[in-house]
């Protein structure tokens, strides 16, 4: 995945209310990469947030979840946004348990990379919810 081609959706972000755009790009086993960013909304908590933009979105192109090997974020702070709890059970859901998490700030001087596991060890799995 280019770095230049994620931080470029950035402007199409819908951060109309707190001024925070984000863009996420997941890359499934394959190698191809669905991008997403926030989508506020009038009524708030109807809005979205990037990484479920791009999991959910990628669905209707024929994704395989669960077989997704790594997500990256970036957004418009000068310091990387960490994804928040809801998106961290979706992303558990779309990407292998040994994927990897990918976080930039704005201008690509400070970047973390984390294993799925580090981030979010206990996400509510399928096998956890079977007896
Ligand atoms: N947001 C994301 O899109 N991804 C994150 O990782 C954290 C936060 C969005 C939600 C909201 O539109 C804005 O950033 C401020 O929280």
């Amino acid at each position: 995945m280019k770095i230049t081609e994620l931080k470029e959706k950035l402007k199409f972000a819908q951060g109309i209310y707190s001024g925070v755009k984000v863009a996420s790009c997941a890359v499934d086993k394959d190698g191809r990469e669905f991008f997403g960013v926030n989508c506020e909304n009038a009524a708030y908590p109807s809005g979205l947030c990037a990484e479920r933009s791009a999991l959910f979105g990628s669905v209707v192109h024929g994704s395989h979840i669960g077989e997704f090997k790594e997500i990256h974020i970036i957004s418009n702070l000068n310091k990387v946004l960490y994804p928040c709890g809801a998106c961290l059970q979706v992303i558990t859901q779309f990407l292998k348990r040994d994927a990897k998490v990918y976080l930039y700030n704005y201008d690509l001087s400070e970047t973390k990379e984390y294993f799925l596991y580090e981030v979010f060890p206990f996400g509510v799995r399928d096998e956890d919810i079977k007896n």
